[in-house]
């Protein structure tokens, strides 16, 4: 019995330990899949510090995401963008979940922060 309840709380400890770490190590993760998403699928044409200087940003008119007018647009007009597509942006509903979706406009503004 002693011994069931010893193995009982090693499970409970890394059961704990797990959840812990998961809650570290999560937001450091988050990050780093908004900059895998957009370095992939979105730097073709926005850039990769988002000002759309590319040969593709440039074809489709994408604004420099830093711009007074761009900046000032919500998380949740860039989402309706993303997720919906406007004008030669295309959509991603069924590309991107919306982690990634969330994940990918905080890793836009982060590039504006600099
Ligand atoms: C084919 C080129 C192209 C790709 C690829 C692309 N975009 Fe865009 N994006 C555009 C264009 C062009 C606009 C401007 C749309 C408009 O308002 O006319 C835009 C607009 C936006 C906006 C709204 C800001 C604004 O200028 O109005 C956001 C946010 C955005 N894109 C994010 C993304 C993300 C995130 C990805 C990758 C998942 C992505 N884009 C991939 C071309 C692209």
């Amino acid at each position: 019995m002693t011994k069931r309840i010893g193995l009982l709380n090693v499970l409970l400890f890394s059961g704990a330990a797990t959840v812990a770490m998961f809650l570290l190590v999560t937001p450091a993760m988050s990050q780093g899949a908004g900059e895998k998403v957009y370095k992939a699928k979105c730097a073709s044409c926005h850039g990769a510090d988002g000002a759309g200087a590319t040969p593709a940003g440039k074809a489709t008119k994408a604004r420099d995401f830093c711009s007074d007018e761009v900046k000032k647009e919500t998380d949740e007009e860039w989402t309706t963008t993303i997720v919906k597509g406007k004008n030669k942006m295309p959509a991603y509903d069924k590309k991107l979940t919306d982690a990634e979706v969330k994940d990918v406009v905080a890793y836009i503004r982060s590039l504006c922060k600099k």
